[in-house]
């Protein structure tokens, strides 16, 4: 039996990088995944990856800042697999700049999808966790959720929300079997990056220096991260709810 075996999970951000390897592990081990991105195109590769694998999968595509199209994709788990057991808020956008030279634009589109993308999830899935006994949420938080870096101040706030909000969320339900969980991965190789790493000098000039920030001195890896999300997401972390579990490296170690 795998570690998820037959639980309905509902991946955002499922598209790429961190989202694509938590949909693809949680199939691996016996998940019926949902695999939802802005891009139909991309949730669509990483379903028909799963199920080429053998895995059971479908792709929506969403944007997790609108309620409506949110509201409609946790429905699709229900209609699909007839319950949610694990929603993994992962959707995010990371948009650095000069905190002063910010515009509306940033500032709503940072808060809208890293935050309220969370809120919305959220709260869609808890009525029907609530009904068949519980379920698991993970939100993609940051180590910007615990530290800032550079050019980061927005997202690092959009991040600071979600630790607050797994915590919220978790001391709201954990006597009715919802565990709701953070992780703060380090820096990631992945997309999301480009642009922040385009401020800092370029991706190699930051990876020539990576030991200076991240101790063990290389990126990590999407799968570092889903493997965490993995354990998570299974019965194997029934004790753990509230958690800010970081995967960075050793990153906020110093
Ligand atoms: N890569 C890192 O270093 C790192 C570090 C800490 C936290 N994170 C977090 O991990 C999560 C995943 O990021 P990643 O590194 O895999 O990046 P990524 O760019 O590879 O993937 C992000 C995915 O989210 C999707 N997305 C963006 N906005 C969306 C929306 N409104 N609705 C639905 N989907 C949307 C994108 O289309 C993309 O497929 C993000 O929340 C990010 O903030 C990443």
């Amino acid at each position: 039996m795998g570690r998820v075996e037959g639980k309905a999970c509902v991946v955002t951000g499922a598209g790429s990088g961190i989202g694509k390897a938590t949909a693809e592990r949680l199939a691996e081990e016996g998940g019926r995944v949902i695999c939802v991105d802005l891009s139909g195109v991309t949730a669509t590769q990483t379903a028909d990856g799963i199920r080429s694998a053998g895995g059971i999968a479908e792709a929506v595509a969403a944007d997790v800042s609108d309620p409506a199209q949110v509201n409609a994709l946790i429905a699709r788990c229900v209609d699909a697999y007839g319950h949610i057991d694990v929603l993994v808020n992962n959707a995010g956008v990371n948009i650095p700049g000069v905190f002063h030279e910010v515009t509306d634009a940033v500032i709503d589109r940072t808060l809208n999808v890293n935050v309220k993308g969370a809120m919305y999830g959220s709260r869609a899935a808890i009525p029907h966790m609530l009904r068949d006994g519980g379920g698991s949420i993970i939100n993609m938080s940051s180590v910007n959720g615990l530290v800032s870096e550079p050019f980061l101040a927005v997202y690092s706030a959009s991040k600071g929300a979600v630790v607050m909000l797994t915590r919220g969320i978790a001391l709201d339900y954990a006597r009715q079997g919802i565990r709701c969980n953070a992780i703060c991965p380090g820096w990631v190789d992945t997309p999301i990056n480009y642009a922040h790493a385009e401020m800092l000098g370029g991706l190699q000039k930051v990876y020539d220096s990576i030991s200076s920030f991240q101790p063990i001195g290389r990126p990590g890896l999407p799968i570092e991260i889903a493997h965490l999300a993995l354990f998570l997401a299974s019965n194997e972390a029934s004790f753990i709810t509230g958690a800010i579990i970081s995967a960075d490296g050793g990153m906020t170690a110093q």
